[in-house]
């Protein structure tokens, strides 16, 4: 058999996917997991075939029985990233990290000190970099197909259900126990634009708050809980309505589905609504992070940037503008509308059929890509195959944290450079 050889550090969602696509393409093999939760840990170690002795139920057993794997996929929760990183590396293991790297910019630092100290090939899971439509986005500014870049305007529409889902109800609602959805969010956009621009913003400054999922908004009626709610029916954010709609689905049913329950029957849905997290009225949780948020970024060469991350949108691909000297480029995640203006012809570029059929999954293909990125480094020992890699992605991440500062201040934000 061959393929790099993985140990799955967090069988959630995101730790499934990664090793799926591991699996599928025939680059990883799952050998060892540690998942505390018991359902999960039993079906993901059927699934992939992982002996009872190399299933533990805490990264730290796994981490205790010395190194198992060439590669270890770390896809814990955003606050249990540091302590697995940091231990995983000093065993020697390659790391494939979701992001954020870490929820402070101390423990970002750390994780990256360990990747350099132990000489390993570390990738943050900034899973848009890798997409085809970044890289043909890429080629065409780095081309001058626009001039000299000017302005970029970038939208994240995180989609009125999605925000409901994750970051009202779900694991990323609270500052406390997640971090600012700047940084669990956005942190991709960021990254992406600095990325897309090749350099670090100089400036950075920023607004936003939580205006809508408040109690003070909450409608006349309404009940701590959707099954309780006499006016349910005509509420946006009914969880009745979205995750009973998600059964007989498979691609649902796995997100956002399985967040709520393993079950995928009605009364194991209505249970998880009765009496877990995803039932919750959204104007009557413990919910701090934003709704909307503007960022804006002026970097050195003068170019500059307009960033809106908001829930209230259907849940799209991101959108670009992107305004040069010679051209104009528009971009809505698969097509890309390209202007000369020296011949004011228009040209149309479908990233996705470039890319088949796996460019509308996963991030528009960015998944798949990364996985297939990370198991080419460590398998032909190239680094050069990883773009996300420590010190880039803690690069960004300083410049999230900047923004929050800028925000929370009421402030512009100076970089400086570490
Ligand atoms: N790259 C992306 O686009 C993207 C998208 C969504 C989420 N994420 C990030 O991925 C991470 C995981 O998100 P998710 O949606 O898969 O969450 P999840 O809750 O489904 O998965 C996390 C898993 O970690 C397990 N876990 C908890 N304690 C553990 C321990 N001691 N040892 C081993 N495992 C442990 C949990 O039981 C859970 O199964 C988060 O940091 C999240 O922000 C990234």
């Amino acid at each position: 058999m061959s393929g790099v050889t993985l140990a799955l550090v967090g069988a959630g969602l995101r730790g499934q996917s990664y090793a799926r696509h591991a699996v599928a393409a025939r680059s990883g093999r799952v050998i060892a997991i540690a998942e505390p939760d018991p359902d999960r840990r039993r079906a993901v170690a059927e699934e992939f075939g992982v002996p009872p002795e190399r299933v533990f139920a805490d990264w730290a057993d796994l981490a205790a029985a010395g190194r198992l794997a060439e590669a270890a996929i770390v896809a814990t929760q955003d606050r249990m990233h540091t302590a697995p990183a940091i231990r995983l590396a000093d065993l020697g293991y390659h790391i494939l990290l979701e992001k954020p790297m870490a929820t402070s910019e101390d423990e970002a630092m750390q994780i990256a000190d360990a990747a350099q100290r132990n000489r390993i090939m570390l990738a943050v899971c900034h899973v848009l970099r890798y997409t085809p439509y970044t890289r043909l986005l890429k080629q065409l500014l780095d081309e001058g197909r626009i001039g000299r870049l000017i302005n970029v305007q970038h939208l994240e529409p995180v989609g009125w259900w999605h925000h409901a889902h994750s970051f009202v109800r779900g694991h990323w609602r609270s500052q406390e126990t997640s971090a600012p959805m700047l940084l669990t969010k956005a942190c991709h956009d960021i990254d992406w634009l600095i990325y897309l621009t090749g350099q670090l913003p100089a400036r950075v400054s920023s607004f936003g708050n939580l205006t809508h999922f408040r109690p003070e908004e909450r409608p006349e009626g309404a009940a701590d809980r959707c099954l309780d709610c006499s006016i349910e029916p005509t509420c946006p954010y009914s969880a009745k309505r979205l995750y009973l709609g998600c059964l007989g689905d498979p691609a649902k049913e796995f997100w956002p589905l399985g967040a709520l329950t393993e079950r995928r029957d009605l009364e194991g849905v209505l249970d998880a609504l009765r009496t877990g997290p995803y039932g919750r009225c959204v104007y009557a949780t413990d919910n701090d992070v934003v709704d909307h948020q503007v960022v804006t970024m002026e970097f050195p060469d003068g170019t500059t940037c307009s960033f809106t991350m908001a829930a209230f949108t259907p849940m799209e691909h991101r959108r670009t503008r992107l305004l040069g000297t010679h051209g104009y480029l528009d971009g809505d995640g698969r097509t890309l509308r390209l202007v000369d203006f020296r011949t004011g012809e228009e040209e149309l570029i479908d990233a996705s059929l470039a890319a088949g059929h796996s460019a509308a999954d996963g991030h528009g293909g960015g998944d798949e890509a990364l996985t297939a990125a990370f198991l080419a480094a460590v398998a032909g020992g190239d680094p050069s195959l990883i773009s996300s890699d420590a010190v880039s992605s803690l690069a960004s991440h300083r410049v999230v944290w900047a923004a929050e500062l800028a925000r929370t201040t009421g402030t512009v934000v100076t970089l400086t450079e570490e």
